[in-house]
């Protein structure tokens, strides 16, 4: 039998139609972390540009916090959750291994029946997300598709662990991804490299640590100095890769949105891509602190409710993060 196997085709050109937000309630300013860390809010805001982040209390759970991001992305694109045929959760901190947390989410939107999947990219997985999503509607196989970054690092973090504690946070960001006239969101640049692996990881994996005599929670661990490094040089290649590849130039962009790792990061790739200085920088890590997935959907979000873009705008984005995962594209501000 020689059966044909009908191919699909989808839009020709995708834009991002609408963007949430979800800042847990709990403000967190530094002095509440120091003393458990011997540091000060004078180190942490100069090293890390952080001056308090949110964590999130016990209602505020990663699915909550994805459906409230979500329910704002669909109101701002002007679409129905029926309207939704494929939901997205970039996290690494829904901590429990299956079922993943977007049928959950898809089910509580009142989706009918969207695929529904999460993905494992860290600090880099809104970008995958993005990128998924952008070539599923432009492959034909979803036409609207709702992209989360979410975390709740700090069900993750070891408050008396100098490198990390102060750094992670809470909350979640949504896109929703569709068809558009004009190209709203150009190629992506990504990739990996795991021979760094250990740079950022849990402690142990779950059998280890339900092994050990005193059972704890797998806490996060990173190199902070070779991270620093990784990130503030080889990423400014990757997002300049993003804009070539999208034949945008520096003077044409509106907007950076690097994922929010540490005030310096940002910075440093800043000046490696020679910004013109008219080029709005997002620093919500002041206020928010380093929300993994969550930083660049809520940093965004700061950006336009603070009047700095506007819709239409063009803005580069950078994720990465464990994995050691990154992922850029270039996208118009919905
Ligand atoms: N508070 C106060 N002092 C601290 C401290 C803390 N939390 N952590 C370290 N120090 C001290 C050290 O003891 C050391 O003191 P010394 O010079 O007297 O020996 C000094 O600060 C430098 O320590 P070091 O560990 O080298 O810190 P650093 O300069 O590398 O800064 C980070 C630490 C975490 C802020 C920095 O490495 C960093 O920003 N890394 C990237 C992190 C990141 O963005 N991760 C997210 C990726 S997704």
């Amino acid at each position: 039998m020689s059966a044909t196997i009908a191919s699909t085709s989808g839009a020709p050109h995708t834009a991002i139609l609408g963007l949430g937000a979800y800042r847990p309630s709990r403000v967190v300013g530094n002095a509440e972390l120091v003393d458990a860390i011997d540091s000060s809010d004078e180190w942490i805001q100069q090293r890390s540009g952080i001056k308090q982040r949110r964590f999130a209390t016990e209602d505020e759970t990663v699915q909550m916090m994805s459906v409230a991001a979500s329910r704002a992305a669909l109101e701002q694109a002007g679409l129905a959750a029926a309207q939704v045929d494929a939901v997205i959760v970039a996290t690494v901190t829904h901590l429990m291994q299956t079922p993943a947390v977007a049928p959950a989410v898809a089910h509580e939107l009142g989706t009918e029946h969207a695929a529904a999947f999460d993905v494992s990219a860290a600090c880099a997985g809104f970008c995958h997300g993005v990128a998924l999503a952008s070539d599923m509607v432009r492959g034909g196989s979803a036409k609207n598709v709702l992209v989360v970054g979410v975390e709740r690092l700090s069900d993750i973090l070891d408050l008396s662990d100098r490198g990390t504690a102060f750094i992670f946070a809470d909350g979640a960001g949504a896109v929703v991804v569709g068809p558009a006239d004009e190209p709203g969101i150009g190629p992506v640049v990504w990739g990996s490299d795991g021979e760094q692996l250990d740079m950022i990881r849990q402690r142990e994996d779950w059998r280890e640590a339900l092994a050990a005599d005193d059972p704890q929670m797998p806490f996060l661990m990173m190199e902070g100095k070779a991270v620093f490094r990784w990130a503030a040089f080889e990423m400014a290649k990757v997002a300049q890769a993003a804009l070539d590849r999208a034949g945008v130039g520096v003077d044409d962009l509106d907007a950076f949105v690097p994922h929010q790792a540490n005030m310096r990061i940002t910075d440093a790739m800043a000046r490696a891509l020679r910004l013109p200085e008219r080029v709005a920088i997002a620093r919500d890590i002041a206020e928010q602190g380093n929300t993994s997935a969550a930083s660049i959907p809520l940093a965004l979000e700061r950006l336009v409710a603070d009047g700095e873009v506007k819709s239409g705008d063009t803005a580069l984005l950078v994720g990465f993060g464990a994995g050691l995962a990154y992922a850029a594209q270039v996208v118009k501000v919905p």
